[in-house]
């Protein structure tokens, strides 16, 4: 059996966890708002047609923000069609999806929600076909008292008081030519400044989040952001980014070390910010929101890679019949495999601790998704939602150094451990726990924590994700063909565990 000793000592530590790393991601996108979230006349719709099903499963995430209306939609929509009466709302095409957009779904309808699952809202504004008028009167309408056109329309629409967003991203993945307005880095600069200056004069207590870069096969990457820093660095809070893996013919063992790809890229963007803020002698610091993350598998999509989607629209990119309301699209099956790699980028988020203070799981409902639902019908988790819910609920408190003493294996990011630990210490709870990735393929490991100033801590508890199917899968029909075991740890000698072979471990010791 192959041996792995990690190392922690509770004077070393990456940081504090910000709840805000288990954040998610709602777009006008296929079904993930109609019949996702909305959908009145569903036997589990509540007065204002959102799905309690839903809900439910939300509160127990226990997600603290979500990112909404988009997502390459964003670029396409005004905010001002989904405000009113609802039999006034115009039909629109959404360039971004091939979709139609009905608006019966707004800003309105998105805050109220989020204040009922007891979520905080994060906007992104259009900086694509949109104005930077357009963005400073979307701010007055969600958060101005009252008193001026926009504030006293959304009384007169139903909420006298204002939602108080705090979290604003200028735009969404503007580096890219698939982005209906894409825009160099200079001409993003420009806008995104002009839009910063406004939003911020209807309500200076916002927090700005610029986008930065994502692809890494454009040849911009980590340019832009230079760029963009240099000028907006003082105007904003957050700098964004977006990572997507896909089990594309690369290699079990390559598609396993996708969450040393996540950080290589987490930590590429953190340089980009250290590097403007000394050249340019700046004092504060830039967080990262990494405001889209995932595995996604393209399963009904036309590109063969991510390096496809150049020069591609996703207008061009889905294989949906064009122009239909909510079409079923994105609507990823995810395998114990899939979740396997989704636990291991958790991994990574929780060791870049530091420098990461928003993450959000791209999607929450339907798209790309770890809840599926059905039209009129019930809703089953996705293989996905478990390594989510269990970072969730264990991943509090600070995120420690761990060193691992391991045998490596080899992929096309380097020679790897084949363990890879996130140590978590809760103070409150006084528990350490150990989220750890086993990428060994043929052989279990034996995993010895050495943990230093601790006090006396054993095994309470080893939740595995792991099976002998790779391509097992859940659905309506068997919701619970993949789920979190729990293992018997009585016979644990001290703090010896044995993780099974291609497993997502989570050790809880107090
Ligand atoms: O989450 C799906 C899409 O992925 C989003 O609309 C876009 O921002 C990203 O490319």
């Amino acid at each position: 059996m192959k041996k792995v000793t990690c190392f922690s000592d509770k004077h070393y530590k990456i940081g504090k966890i910000d709840k805000k790393l288990y954040s998610s991601f709602t777009e006008h996108l296929g079904r993930c708002i109609y019949s996702g979230i909305y959908e009145p006349g569903h036997p589990e719709a509540d007065e204002d047609g959102y799905r309690k099903d839903v809900m439910g499963v939300i509160k127990e995430l226990n997600v603290p923000l979500i990112r909404y209306p988009g997502g390459n939609f964003v670029s396409c929509y005004d905010w001002k069609d989904g405000i009113g009466p609802k039999e006034n709302r115009p039909k629109r095409m959404d360039y971004a999806w091939a979709s139609i957009e009905t608006n019966e779904f707004g800003i309105d309808e998105f805050c109220r929600w989020a204040r009922k699952v007891g979520v905080e809202p994060m906007i992104a504004v259009n900086l694509g076909t949109g104005s930077i008028k357009d963005a400073g009167d979307l701010v007055e309408y969600c958060n101005h008292p009252g008193g001026t056109y926009w504030s006293d329309l959304r009384a007169k629409n139903g909420s006298p008081e204002p939602y108080n967003v705090k979290y604003w991203c200028l735009g969404n993945e503007m580096e890219g030519s698939w982005q209906a307005g894409h825009l160099s880095s200079e001409d993003y600069t420009k806008k995104a400044l002009e839009a910063a200056k406004i939003m911020k004069w209807v309500d200076p207590s916002i927090k700005l989040i610029a986008c930065g870069s994502s692809y890494e096969m454009l040849p911009t990457y980590m340019e832009w952001d230079r760029v963009m820093l240099t000028d907006l660095y003082k105007h904003v809070d957050y700098i964004s980014t977006h990572y997507y893996t896909m089990n594309s013919g690369q290699g079990m063992a390559n598609f396993l070390a996708s969450y040393k790809q996540l950080d290589n890229h987490i930590k590429n963007t953190a340089r980009v910010i250290e590097y403007v803020k000394a050249k340019n002698r700046f004092n504060k610091d830039l967080k990262i929101c990494l405001d889209e993350w995932n595995v996604w598998n393209f399963q009904d999509i036309k590109l063969k890679s991510l390096d496809d989607l150049q020069e591609l629209t996703t207008f061009e990119m889905t294989s949906a019949d064009k122009w239909e309301i909510a079409p079923p699209i994105l609507e990823e099956k995810y395998s114990l495999l899939d979740a396997i790699v989704v636990g291991g980028l958790g991994i990574t988020i929780l060791n870049n601790a530091d420098t990461v203070e928003i993450a959000c799981l791209a999607q929450l409902i339907n798209v790309i998704a770890p809840i599926t639902t059905v039209r009129n019908g019930g809703l089953f988790k996705q293989t996905t939602y478990y390594p989510f819910y269990m970072l969730s609920k264990y991943g509090h408190g600070t995120a420690m150094k761990a060193i691992v003493d391991a045998p490596t294996y080899s992929t096309e990011f380097g020679e790897l451990p084949v363990a890879e630990p996130a140590v978590v210490y809760d103070e409150e709870a006084d528990e350490v726990r150990v989220f750890v990735l086993n990428c060994s393929q043929d052989e279990d490991v034996e995993f010895r924590l050495e943990l230093q100033g601790y006090g006396d801590k054993k095994v309470k508890k080893h939740l595995v994700l792991t099976g002998d199917n790779l391509e097992a899968r859940n659905t309506i029909d068997n919701p619970n063909n993949v789920v979190m075991k729990e293992l018997d740890v009585s016979k644990y000698p001290d703090t010896n565990v044995i993780l099974p072979k291609l497993s997502w471990n989570v050790i809880i010791l107090g």
